[in-house]
């Protein structure tokens, strides 16, 4: 299946399993996955303006301004791993941040192969982000119940034992999440539809079988 220089988005609520099948897709086949959640973790972890002014408005499970967004997915791109094509995994999230993308890759002669939505109920949310951790060394995502790691307590990719939960990840912000998510994520699915970009997995499936989906949709 021939991957190489797609740009994708993976569309679906908070805890749908969007970072979980970017980093099987990176893994697999190169291209690179840009999850604006991770890259503002990163921020508030090394403490910088960008990760100052977001700290407080991810920890209430609500949306970050949109120039913001605008400004870290635009550097984000410019980079030349990012020739290879990409997967963007949590971004745009906004009707503005949707039309500031379509300007930015015009403006660098590229446009978009895919936009895939990982659909999964809302029922089914609160077990996914409450049950999952990742690495603290190398980010690997796990899950209590639909994730282990093969030896329990150690990582199966560094075999650091050192875990964490993001602090977000609480059954009250999930609620927070899911009412940004329906409001202002939620809109732009018309929006790809109408561009003839829009596909539609079922994301509540085993995470082996949301792949073999997902590949199968960028490649049809
Ligand atoms: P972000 O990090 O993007 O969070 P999110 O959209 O809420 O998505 P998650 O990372 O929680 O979930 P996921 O879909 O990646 O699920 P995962 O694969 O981990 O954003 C965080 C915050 O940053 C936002 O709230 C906002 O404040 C800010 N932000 C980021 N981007 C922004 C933007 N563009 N504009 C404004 N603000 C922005 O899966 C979840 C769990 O389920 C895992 O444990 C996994 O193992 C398990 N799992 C996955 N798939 C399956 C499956 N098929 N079956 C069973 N279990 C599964």
């Amino acid at each position: 299946m021939k991957m190489e220089g797609k740009r994708i988005i993976l569309m679906g609520p908070p805890g749908g399993g969007k970072g979980t099948q970017a980093r099987l897709l990176q893994d697999e086949f190169g291209i690179v996955q840009l999850s604006t959640g991770d890259m503002l973790r990163a921020a508030v972890k090394a403490g910088t303006e960008i990760g100052l002014k977001a700290k407080a408005v991810m920890e209430a499970g609500q949306l970050v301004s949109d120039d913001l967004m605008v400004g870290v997915i635009k550097a984000r791109i410019a980079e030349p791993d990012c020739a290879n094509g990409f997967i963007l995994d949590g971004f745009p999230r906004t009707i503005p941040q949707a039309e500031a993308l379509d300007t930015m890759l015009a403006d660098m002669n590229m446009g978009l192969d895919a936009v895939i939505e990982v659909r999964v109920p809302d029922e089914m949310i609160v077990e996914r982000i409450t049950g999952r951790y990742s690495c603290a060394k190398c980010g690997a995502g796990y899950h209590d119940k639909f994730q282990k790691p093969k030896v329990e307590g150690v990582c199966d990719v560094c075999g650091s034992t050192e875990f964490i939960r993001r602090k977000d990840d609480t059954a009250e912000t999930v609620e927070t999440r899911l009412e940004a998510y329906h409001r202002q994520t939620a809109p732009l699915l018309p929006y790809y539809e109408e561009r003839g970009l829009l596909k539609t997995i079922d994301g509540a499936a085993p995470i082996d079988d949301v792949t073999r989906q997902l590949v199968d949709a960028v490649a049809g």
